[in-house]
Formats: structure tokens, C-alpha cells, sequence
């Protein structure tokens, strides 16, 4: 089987190692005329951090809208801990133990820093179902300081917070979670250089508690070597790598994507020309007819 599928050597077909938490075997997905993703395998084992690569418009954040139940996919089967997986919602997906920090935020602006902690899984008093917004700001700020982002006031609406912040607060709320999936859509975007080594501890520390499985989007390809165990990169559609990050660099990586920058330039301008030479044969064969 893996031959027939593996028609480009280097796309890796899905493994089915025991230890897999999450399989993703075959996922397609068009949005109209754009084919966002054409064939995508990809899993991840327990306690792993997983870089997922590729260029601007690969499919990554629709890979992890699909896992996160945002999303359906148009073909493919997907499986948590070895039971077929087809999420109904992003309610349904966390049941699953599968919690997301999406690249356009899901906070609600008008909300401060501690309800948006809970949104969802909101602290009520019993017997009456008052919202118990002490122990919220309690465990909020816990949390926070857990990580060590620094936001002096939890009690303010988000909208009032910088990019980075907001950010800390998402990565906060999930990993807060009972998940044992994880997935962040560029985490450290909008983050300065000390927040962003803020959360890339974090997932350091969650690495060496072993418990959470983590496929996280990143950009800077030291911070990718830094944080994950293995890497797959989204080409055209598919993955077309997957390596430990034990076995790759800096440099192979940055090769890999201007390498394919290149060969899909060439081939734009080839079909370019050839459409241009069918389009004047064309209006010869019409003058002609
Ligand atoms: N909801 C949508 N409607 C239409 N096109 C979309 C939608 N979401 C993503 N796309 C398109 O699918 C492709 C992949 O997008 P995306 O998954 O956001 O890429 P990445 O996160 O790798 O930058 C892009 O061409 C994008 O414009
Ligand atoms: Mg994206």
C-alpha cells in the first residue's frame, strides 16, 4: 500500500504506530476553486511536540481547523487513540481531549482577561448557578503566573490587551485544559521575543510532563528545532516531509521551501507560455477554419 500512495518518494504515508494518539490518513479539502489540501497524512504520538511546516496558504491552519472540528473535511479518515474520529463541532473535538489555540483568536473582546479563561468552562456556585467569579480570578491569575505572562489586571475586557497578551491568554486557557491534544496555529505570532520564550518553556515543561500531544504551526525555524520532537512540512497540498528534528536543520528546512518557490515560479511561467503558444495556434486553426 505504501507504494501505490508513495508515487513522490518522499511523501511519508501514515504509520500506524501503536502509540499514536492522533492518525490523519488522506485528508482532502477544496474551498471552491482552491484545493487547500489534496492528500495529507500525517500522526502524532503520544507526548510529542509536532512543528507543522509550510508556506503561507499550505493548509495549515485549515489541517488544524479539520482536527479541531472547526472545519469537515471533503475526503480522509482520522482517528484518536485508534477510534475513527469525525468531530461534529469544536465542542464535539474537545470531548475528544482535543483543545485548539486558533491563528485568528477565538477571545471575546468584550469579556475580561479571566471570563475569557473560563469561556466555556465556566466556575459556577452550587446550588444556584451564579457565575463564581472570585474563584475564576483566583485561578486565573494562578494560571497566568504559571506561565508568566504578565497581565497586571485580569478583571479588564481583552480588547484592551496587546497582540501578544491576547495570545498568552489563548495558549493559557488550553493548555489549562484537561486536553491530551493540543493543537497551536502560530502561537508565537504577534508575541515579543520574551513572551515567546515564555511559551516555548511551557511547552518545554508539558514535553517533559509526557501527558499532552502537541502539533504546533511556527514560523522560525530555530524555534521549530528548539520545541519539537519531529517535523512534517504541508507542500502543495501533502506532506512532503516528515523528520525527526534530530535528523534536519536550519538550513535543510530553508532549502526545502526556497527550492519549491523556485520549481513552482518555473512552473507558473512554463504554463504561462504554454497557454500563451495553445492561445495563438489556437487563433490560426480559427482564421484558418
Ligand atoms: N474559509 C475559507 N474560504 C475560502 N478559502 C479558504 C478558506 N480558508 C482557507 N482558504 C484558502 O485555503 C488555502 C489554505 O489556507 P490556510 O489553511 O489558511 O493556509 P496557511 O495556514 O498554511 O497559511 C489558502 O489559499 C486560503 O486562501
Ligand atoms: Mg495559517
Amino acid at each position: 500500500m505504501a507504494d501505490e500512495s508513495n508515487a513522490k518518494t518522499d511523501v511519508v504515508g501514515p504509520t500506524s504506530a501503536s502509540d499514536d494518539v492522533l492518525r490523519v490518513e488522506h485528508i482532502s479539502k477544496r474551498f471552491g476553486p482552491v484545493t487547500a489540501l489534496k492528500d495529507v497524512n500525517l500522526h502524532l504520538k503520544k507526548g510529542e511536540v509536532l512543528g507543522l511546516l509550510g508556506d503561507n496558504g499550505a493548509g495549515k491552519s485549515t489541517l488544524i481547523k479539520i482536527l479541531a472540528g472547526f472545519q469537515k473535511p471533503d475526503t480522509g479518515t482520522m482517528y484518536v487513540h485508534g477510534q475513527p474520529y469525525e468531530p461534529k463541532s469544536v465542542d464535539d473535538a474537545r470531548e475528544h481531549g482535543i483543545e485548539t489555540v486558533y491563528q485568528d483568536l477565538a477571545l471575546i473582546d468584550e469579556l475580561s482577561v479571566y471570563h475569557n479563561l473560563f469561556l466555556r468552562k465556566e466556575r459556577v456556585h452550587k446550588p444556584v448557578p451564579l457565575l463564581a467569579n472570585r474563584q475564576m480570578k483566583r485561578e486565573a491569575r494562578v494560571a497566568l503566573d504559571q506561565i508568566g505572562i504578565n497581565i497586571p489586571r485580569i478583571d479588564v475586557a481583552v480588547a484592551r490587551l496587546s497582540g501578544g497578551q491576547r495570545q498568552a491568554i489563548a495558549v493559557a486557557r488550553t493548555i489549562n485544559s484537561d486536553a491530551d491534544i493540543i493543537l497551536l496555529d502560530e502561537p508565537l505570532a504577534a508575541m515579543g521575543a520574551k513572551e515567546g520564550a515564555m511559551i516555548l518553556d511551557l511547552v518545554a515543561r508539558l514535553k517533559e510532563e509526557g501527558r499532552v500531544s502537541i502539533i504546533m504551526i511556527l514560523h522560525n525555524y530555530v524555534h521549530v528545532l528548539q520545541a519539537c520532537d519531529r517535523v512534517s512540512m504541508i507542500q502543495d497540498g501533502a506532506i512532503a516531509i516528515d523528520k525527526p528534528t534530530s535528523e534536519t536543520s536550519v538550513e535543510e528546512l530553508t532549502d526545502i521551501v526556497v527550492n519549491e518557490y523556485r520549481r513552482a515560479r518555473e512552473e507558473a511561467h512554463r504554463e504561462e507560455a504554454e497557454a500563451a503558444a495553445a492561445e495563438s495556434a489556437g487563433g490560426e486553426a480559427g482564421t484558418a477554419a
